[in-house]
């Protein structure tokens, strides 16, 4: 069975002694309130890596995620980040080829296929985000512009990498907007997505992919969005900065 998993992406948010405020009233609402089948996954930027590696403990299902890493190894890239350095504080997910990503930093495909390969290679999990802008749902074909960046980024990967991975589905209309996809919308597209990999991958392989949805999910609509055959969870960006909201959505399965 694939794993149910409610991830936090705290983007840009969060000093230092606020994100450990935050980890800690995760994990004590979790301890009291959660079963053992929702992995959660807190997506924290790099200065807070080491320290939530050492305030999670295993056995808990919650999980340290970070935003991005580099394409490259090592070497010369001021600023950046590499999937070593992250494997050395404990990290274990890495959002790759989020929107803002691909909009602020010009992220390629291309590229995000060499940072697949690198997180997968270092052991660690890579939440592959996926979606579409207002302009291709509204005038294009949203299917064929995921499925697009999914052939392009993820289909050289075997069967056994691919199931390692996570997939996000975020349509950029829908995040930070407070305008939901309806579960309708988000499970047509999640559905779709399984079926591209099923078409490369088989159906047991792709039976065993969570897809995750984001944008503006929230306490009151994820429940709606989680009873969704082909929705898996959520990547969640605002409301995750607040622990009642996050662990409220992380128990609508
Ligand atoms: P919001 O939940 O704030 O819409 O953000 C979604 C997102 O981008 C998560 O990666």
């Amino acid at each position: 069975m694939r794993k149910q998993i409610v991830a936090g992406n705290w983007k840009m948010n969060n000093n230092y002694d606020e994100g450990l405020k935050l980890v800690s009233e995760v994990v004590n609402m979790a301890k009291d309130e959660l079963g053992p089948d929702v992995y959660l996954v807190l997506a924290a930027p790099f200065i807070h890596q080491k320290a939530i590696s050492q305030l999670l403990s295993t056995g808990e299902n919650i999980y340290l995620g970070a935003q991005n890493c580099h394409e490259k190894e090592n070497g010369a890239y001021t600023g950046e980040v590499s999937v070593a350095m992250l494997s050395s504080v404990g990290t274990e997910y890495v959002i790759i080829g989020h929107s803002e990503r691909r909009e602020y930093f010009q992220e390629t495909n291309e590229q995000l296929a060499k940072k697949v390969d690198l997180v997968l290679s270092g052991k660690l999990t890579p939440i592959f985000c996926c979606g579409e802008p207002l302009e291709v749902r509204e005038h294009g074909d949203p299917y064929k512009h995921v499925e697009n960046q999914i052939e392009e980024s993820l289909f050289h990967l075997s069967a056994e990498d691919i199931k390692k991975t996570v997939i996000a589905y975020e349509p950029i209309w829908a995040i930070g907007t407070g305008k939901t996809a309806t579960s309708d919308q988000a499970q047509y597209m999640h559905a779709a997505i399984r079926n591209c990999l099923s078409k490369k991958y088989g159906q047991e392989v792709a039976g065993e992919i969570s897809i995750l949805y984001g944008g503006s999910c929230k306490p009151s609509n994820a429940k709606e969005l989680f009873s969704c055959e082909d929705v898996d969870g959520g990547l969640i960006g605002g409301a995750s900065l607040n622990a009642r909201d996050f662990i409220d959505i992380a128990k609508s399965f």
